[in-house]
């Protein structure tokens, strides 16, 4: 990924309007990656396409699975089948994509007497994969890293079941042994220290697996087969968030997204805003693709510092850097604790996001898992801020410049594509409509 492209976001006057946001991306990975292990066609529509889901697509691909793409936003998956996954001759290559990795090395642990080697970008060569090749080794299959990274060498097996305690709170890990787990000889169990997020155990319970969710573990029993049919995929809210928070921190704001995922273990960061005296609000609530959705409406308001801890973090965790933007703004001390998984993600995303706003003339303080912030009310000066190439940082500092005094240079702003290749597309969008209010101030 290129770091070259340094895009000055200049402050904005007021937010105002209604958008619609990607697919979510969490939901896009595992709609291709389960419709390519089951029988027949699965017809995708909503999906969030970005670098990160292309990278799934091309995976899925390569693992001898066609996929048809209509359009923008809908795709049909014809799946190979539990078992039916082709082993290439070349290397997979994830690019930065850690819920493929993650998920897809589970499925190919269950593909018997076939091995595969997956690679990814610097930052996902990064990040720590012996967090899979544990459970899935202990399953039977043999994973070797390299030193605890990729590349990673899968090779397949008929995986025994397991009682798995999760070391650390994650959705990617406990995920992967799910999957392995349709390819074992009984029950497995996931028990996890903190709800993480359950769209692995939603879409394979639709797809005909056996799946029991219990409020601290879930079990899969082994399939035969799973079908699909239909994934209508809700937008995402991690994407929505960086727009809430924009206009909850711009006076004047009054700003609507529609078709929103509000499972509840995604919500944590609305529920924190909530805390620190954001005014948005939920209507037209409606399942969408068997999750909790529905429209957001938001304007803006003053905030309150509050504190997050280790319960919540997964919730909301792909959004803590933008809770440090708006504790930054908040009258009071706000501290985040628990959270040392921001250290393996993109980018350390602790040391990522307290140099970002320190840069910004933030009082901020990284702790080991975490930082504690003295926010200050009204708008940021502004200065300029580095993506190290992660989105969600790069987003941050995007917001940080809709709501600052003198506007905030973004290093590596390209980097939203991961995620959400239209995001500047939405910021001149809101531009547009800001000028369209108030022609003289835009
Ligand atoms: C994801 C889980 C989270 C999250 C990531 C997507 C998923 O990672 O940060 O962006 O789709 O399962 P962890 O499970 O590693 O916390």
């Amino acid at each position: 990924m290129s770091h070259g492209a340094a895009e000055l976001v200049e402050p904005l006057h007021r937010l105002i309007g209604h958008l619609e946001v990607p697919g979510d991306k969490s939901i896009s990975h595992r709609a291709v990656l389960i419709g390519a292990i089951c029988d027949g066609e699965t017809r995708i529509t909503g999906f969030g396409r970005s670098a990160d889901t292309e990278a799934t697509v091309d995976a899925v691909r390569a693992l001898g699975v066609e996929v048809y793409e209509h359009g923008y936003d809908t795709l049909r998956v014809f799946g190979n089948g539990l078992r039916g996954l082709r082993a290439p001759a070349e290397p997979i290559d994830c690019r930065n994509a850690g819920t493929l990795v993650r998920l897809l090395a589970g499925i190919l642990a269950g593909q018997d007497q076939r091995s595969f080697t997956l690679t990814g970008d610097a930052s996902l060569s990064r990040r720590p994969m012996g967090r899979i090749a544990d459970p899935l080794g202990r399953m039977g299959a043999q994973l070797e890293t390299t030193d605890g990274h990729l590349p990673l060498v899968v090779h397949g097996t008929r995986p025994g079941a397991i009682d798995y305690a999760l070391p650390v709170a994650s959705a990617q890990v406990k995920s992967a042994v799910l999957l392995a787990g349709l390819y074992g000889d009984g029950e497995t169990t996931v028990v996890e220290p903190a709800p993480t997020r359950d769209h692995t155990e939603r879409m394979l319970a639709a797809a005909g697996a056996q799946v029991v969710v219990r409020p601290t573990s879930v079990s899969v029993q082994p399939a035969e087969r799973l079908v699909l049919d239909e994934v209508e995929v809700p937008g995402d809210v991690s994407s929505a968030a960086p727009f809430l928070l924009a206009a909850t921190l711009v006076p004047g704001s009054e700003l609507h997204v529609h078709g929103v995922n509000l499972n509840p273990r995604r919500t944590g960061f609305l529920d924190i805003m909530e805390r620190m005296g954001s005014r948005i609000t939920v209507y037209n609530r409606r399942e969408i693709g068997g999750e909790p959705g529905g429209d957001l409406e938001v304007h803006s308001a003053p905030l309150v510092g509050t504190s997050v801890g280790a319960a919540e973090v997964p919730l909301a965790i792909d959004e803590l850097p933008l809770f440090a933007l708006a504790a930054a703004c908040a009258r009071g001390k706000s501290a985040l604790r628990g959270a040392s998984e921001l250290r393996a993600k993109e980018s350390d995303r602790i040391e990522a996001t307290v140099d970002a706003l320190r840069g910004l003339g933030v009082r901020i303080r990284g702790t080991d898992d975490g930082f504690t912030v003295t926010g200050v009310p009204g708008r940021l000066r502004g200065g300029r801020i580095d993506s190290r190439g992660d989105h969600r940082i790069a987003m941050l500092g995007t917001v940080a410049g809709l709501a600052s005094r003198e506007g905030v240079r973004v290093a590596g702003a390209d980097a939203v594509t991961v995620s959400f290749p239209g995001f500047f597309d939405v910021v001149a969008a809101l531009r547009r409509q800001a000028a369209v209010e108030q022609p003289d101030r835009a």
